[in-house]
């Protein structure tokens, strides 16, 4: 069984959200602050690890073809990632496939050089979640080890904090999947990872892998799918409730909705590339809920993004937005400390029920 307490689970108020502002934001004592003692948020229980209410993803560090990277803007990365750590984030999430063309597996790369070249001890308690991609040729669990290993180098590390299963292979190769399971049994038993997870598996296909885990005696802690205001449907939420019986930890995806529900892009001003397609079809029917996220978030002196996130944690969710600039970063750490309330969740709710269309659902998401 998977050990996981989650203070999120419900949207309560946040216990040290009224300390004075005039207080440091962190405790000066390292080991108070890796215990998530003197942030101001509360840590949460990933099975074995204890991380920050919101970690980071790093799908666009090394992505040209989506999110337009270019290596001249690693030295502003390098600052996201000391910014993120130095206030208390714990938890990077990456992938063996990020990374376009020869930039194939940046993302782990860069992570590695921030955490060794990080100026302080901070960085020892950093955990990287890495995701295995489910290719067709991975055919075998020793096959997930070398995978397993290969992101451990580009990392120079010996052990992941999470190692996770990208996608699940039952939609078009159900013949795969059990070798994928039993490649995550071995990187566990092996000890080249302190936990597993799965990513794109809906409700009944988590419950497959983790009775089969559980059999092995691996735990199976948590799983990480596409999350957030426009992509709650009845199956993220069937997966929330079988997380909470399972104690698995829902790990949110795209929070901001790949950066619609951030409030800077409206639909005569999309990204170039494929997002901007995509955002053509959703925007114009977000009006409202963009609105109802504007109000309250100047209600809270919030911004549209933090109020985005602050709705997955309020869910019981650990969001990971991507940030490609110290700007952003700076802006989705301010999501961490309070509470959006009830209320507001469920305006919110109603407010994205209104929009004809959502998010499209990843197309290697089981049922
Ligand atoms: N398991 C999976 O299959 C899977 C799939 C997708 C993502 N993920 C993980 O989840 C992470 C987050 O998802 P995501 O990157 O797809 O989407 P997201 O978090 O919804 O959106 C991230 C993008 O929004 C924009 N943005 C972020 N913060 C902003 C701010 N404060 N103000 C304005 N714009 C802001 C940035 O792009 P622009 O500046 O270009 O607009 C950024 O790259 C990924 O990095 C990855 O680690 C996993």
């Amino acid at each position: 069984m998977a050990l996981v307490v989650q203070p999120t689970a419900f949207c309560r108020p946040y216990v040290r959200a009224d300390l004075p502002s005039s207080l440091p934001r962190l405790s000066p004592f390292p080991f108070l602050r890796s215990l998530g003692i003197g942030n101001k948020f509360d840590s949460v229980t990933v099975g074995p690890l204890t991380v920050s209410p919101m970690g980071l993803g790093t799908w666009a560090w090394g992505n040209q073809l989506l999110w337009g990277y270019e290596e001249e803007m690693d030295a502003e990365l390098q600052e996201v990632f000391n910014l993120a750590v130095s206030k208390g984030v714990n938890l990077f999430d990456t992938a063996d496939s990020y990374g376009t063309g020869k930039l194939n597996g940046r993302s782990e790369l860069l992570l590695g050089k921030f955490i060794r070249e990080y100026p302080g001890k901070d960085a020892k308690n950093v955990n990287i979640a890495t995701k295995f991609a489910a290719f067709p040729w991975r055919l075998t669990p020793s096959q997930i080890v070398s995978a397993c290993k290969g992101s451990l180098k580009r990392l120079e590390m010996e052990q992941l904090a999470l190692g996770q299963l990208h996608w699940s292979a039952a939609n078009y190769a159900p013949f795969q999947e059990q070798a994928l399971w039993d490649g995550l049994v071995a990187i566990y038993e092996q000890g080249l990872v302190k936990a597993v997870g799965v990513s794109n598996y809906g409700p009944k296909q988590l419950r497959r892998v983790h009775k089969y885990l559980d059999r092995k005696g691996v735990p199976l802690s948590s799983v990480q799918v596409q999350f957030s205001l426009l992509s709650k449907g009845a199956d993220q939420m069937e997966l929330k409730t079988v997380c909470d019986e399972l104690g698995i930890q829902l790990i949110a995806y795209s929070p901001l909705g790949l950066g619609m529900l951030t409030g800077k892009y409206s639909p005569t001003n999309v990204p170039s590339g494929p997002r901007g397609l995509l955002f053509k079809q959703i925007l114009p029917g977000l009006g409202p809920l963009l609105d109802t996220m504007n109000q309250i978030a100047k209600k809270r002196n919030k911004t549209v993004s933090q109020v985005a996130i602050n709705w997955c944690i309020c869910k019981g969710a650990i969001p990971i937005p991507g940030v490609k600039s110290l700007k952003q970063a700076e802006e989705n750490l301010g999501a961490l400390g309070w509470r959006l309330k009830p209320e507001e969740v469920a305006s919110l709710e109603l407010a994205a029920d209104q929009a004809p269309r959502g998010m499209i659902q990843n197309i290697f998401q089981t049922s």
